[in-house]
């Protein structure tokens, strides 16, 4: 009778991997603060690639970590730098059988750490930074990217992808837009997995915790710039912002169970503190439950295969 009138459905094909993978590696790097979850090796990530896909998630959001940054954070936009490099080797290995998705973001590519390029007082340099974003995105959609994933919270980022990729041809690519992006204590394990080099932090470009309005807003300008789907980050602390937007938004809306809600069920797990599964089963109910059609979790092929 309980599976009768459920209410919320979790499926695999609502579940999107982010997947981190190192140029230069040589075998897999676990990392701390994230068990379980690797900084993988151009193999490695293939292999998980597909063992993802093939335990029915919806698609995969890649992540780079160069061996070498600097302040444009040029290896975004070489062709030869990692992030395309793999985005390459999935797509030739996949097809069209997932939705392959990219952070289109320079945090994890410059030397200061910061999700833009930098004006001569030291500040991130808003549209200066738009120039490089539409270089990234010509560079991801013509490595294989289905859909680009903006995150660095500049104002005029959708509007700058979307032109950009028409203007090359690549009406085709969709974008997944970060759109309400708190700046959150969330995302310490997070700087881990990528070695981030910030320090500081990003509050002249990230939403302050306190404010709900301030996202319907952001959602609102994203749809108007071409944004295919929004995005609230993070998920756990936001489900009032994920509900208000869910019931407003015109275009299907992600939330993203982000590192730190992660790092702290499964270190609550390891001390035997909590059911494992149970808890990422009801974490990931609570997300949909609150009105996201979509979920970006680490958990996500994992979840995958009890939900078949
Ligand atoms: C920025 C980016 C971040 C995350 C995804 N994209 C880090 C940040 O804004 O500091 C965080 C994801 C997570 O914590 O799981 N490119």
């Amino acid at each position: 009778m309980r599976r009768l009138v459920s209410e919320t459905t979790l499926r695999p094909r609502q579940l999107i991997l982010p997947m981190f993978v190192a140029e230069g590696a040589e075998a897999p790097r676990p990392i701390g603060s994230m068990p379980g979850v690797l900084q993988h090796t151009r193999e490695s990530l293939r292999k998980a690639a597909v063992d993802a896909v093939r335990a029915g998630v919806g698609g995969l959001m890649l992540f780079g970590v160069p061996a070498t940054r600097d302040a444009r954070g040029s290896g975004a936009t070489d062709e030869n730098g990692i992030l395309n490099v793999a985005l390459r080797d999935l797509r030739a290995e996949l097809g069209d059988d997932t939705v392959l998705m990219a952070d289109t973001c320079l945090d994890e590519f410059t030397d200061h750490g910061h999700c833009g390029v930098l004006d001569a007082a030291g500040g991130v340099d808003n549209d200066a930074t738009l120039d490089r974003y539409a270089d990234m995105a010509r560079a991801q959609a013509e490595a294989g990217a289905h859909m680009l994933g903006p995150s660095g919270m500049m104002d005029g980022q959708v509007g700058v992808l979307r032109r950009a990729l028409d203007d090359a041809g690549r009406t085709d690519v969709g974008i997944l837009a970060y759109s309400a992006k708190y700046a959150s204590a969330f995302y310490g394990p997070f700087r881990e997995a990528v070695d981030s080099q910030l320090q500081g932090d990003r509050n002249t470009y990230q939403q302050d915790p306190a404010n709900a309005r301030e996202a319907l807003r952001e959602v609102e300008l994203d749809v108007a710039e071409g944004a295919d789907a929004v995005m609230i980050k993070p998920a756990m602390t936001y489900l009032d912002v994920v509900r208000a937007v869910a019931e407003n938004s015109p275009v299907p809306v992600a939330a993203y169970n982000i590192s730190g809600e992660y790092s702290m069920v499964e270190a609550a797990a390891e001390k035997g503190w909590i059911d494992r599964e149970r808890t990422v089963l009801e974490t990931l109910t609570s997300i949909r439950r609150a009105g996201a059609d979509l979920i970006l979790t680490y958990w996500a092929a994992e979840a995958a295969a009890w939900l078949d």
